[in-house]
């Protein structure tokens, strides 16, 4: 099918089946220009939390659709492609947060959303980089200990002395490979940019930044900024989004792998299939979603 047969069926199929479609900023640009909502995680969260719709389709990656479903245990969560998987979700083991919790007293396990079900389940809270710090300043327990992400750990543990944390080896393959060098180097080249840094990356790179934040507080900061030039360090697929909103801005990206394959795998193609065949459809242990609703739920009253 053409890309315009392709669009006018996915709205025909939306239509008659009542769905509502989610994307992330980092898919590509038609995904997120045919969805009914964009956005970073915890907005995302939000909208398919409170959605009307029985029949949600997350354009993104694994947790994101599995976090849809723990919060609408029965409403029907697709997924384009079921390999659209964070590697960073399963960085850290069931055996370790029980190990850190055993030596441990007035601690909270703080989980990234880029986690497993079965991670969130173990876990008292989920946070995302939108509101990691609010949250972790309004835990009650001294002790934090964060996972599966270090970096964004390691930002929010920066900003709050008065905890003591306790940090996992996960990390992002895309934000990894945005390395400091590259940024000096970028500097050096447009000395007026601004740096635009997602706490995924090492702190290294995150002490350069002269914003920090999601990837929605990416695109706000941009769009409010007097400056015309950004160095940006995260996902490629949100230059869609920045020029949107920018269009006679210019944002450089920088790193050694810019797009997350994970996230490229939906298109048009794979959305129109997913809402044909109502494939592939997110189910989860019973358990495992009650217990990961708790974080989950914890993560939005925390986040007011
Ligand atoms: P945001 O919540 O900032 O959109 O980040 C999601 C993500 O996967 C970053 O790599
Ligand atoms: Fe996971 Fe990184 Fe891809 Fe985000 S960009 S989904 S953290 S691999």
């Amino acid at each position: 099918m053409k890309k315009q047969e392709l669009i006018q069926a996915i709205q025909t199929l939306k239509k008659e089946k009542d769905a509502i479609i989610l994307a992330h900023y980092y898919t590509d640009g038609d995904v997120q220009e045919i969805a009914d909502y964009v956005g970073d995680s915890y907005y995302l969260s939000k909208i398919a939390k409170e959605a009307p719709q029985q029949l949600i389709v997350f354009c993104g990656v694994l947790f994101m659709g599995e976090s849809a479903k723990i919060l609408n245990p029965d409403k029907k969560v697709l997924m384009p492609d079921p390999k659209a998987d964070c590697p960073m979700a399963h960085m850290v083991t069931l055996e370790e947060i029980k190990r850190v919790r055993a030596e441990h007293e007035d601690l909270a396990v703080v989980c990234y959303i880029n986690s497993t079900a079965e991670i969130k389940a173990l876990s008292d809270v989920c946070v995302t980089s939108a509101n990691a710090l609010k949250i972790v300043k309004n835990i009650e327990a001294s002790k934090i200990f964060f996972i599966p992400d270090e970096n964004l750990g390691s930002y929010v543990a920066q900003q709050v002395p008065e905890k003591e944390f306790i940090f996992n080896k996960g990390f992002c393959p895309i934000h990894k490979s945005m390395s400091k060098e590259l940024v000096q180097e970028a500097k050096a080249q447009y000395p007026e940019a601004e740096i635009l840094i997602h706490p995924e990356c090492t702190p290294d790179v995150v002490a350069l930044g002269d914003y920090v934040g999601s990837t929605s507080g990416i695109i706000e900061y941009a769009t409010k900024s007097n400056k015309e030039e950004f160095i940006v360090c995260t996902e490629i697929g949100i230059e869609y989004a920045l020029k949107q909103n920018n269009p006679h801005k210019v944002f450089r990206f920088v790193g050694e792998m810019k797009a997350c394959a994970s996230m490229k795998c939906v298109s048009l193609e794979t959305l129109y299939e997913t809402l044909k065949n109502e494939q592939y459809e997110i189910t989860l242990d019973e358990d495992v979603m009650k217990k990961a609703e708790h974080a989950l739920l914890e993560m939005h009253r925390l986040a007011q």
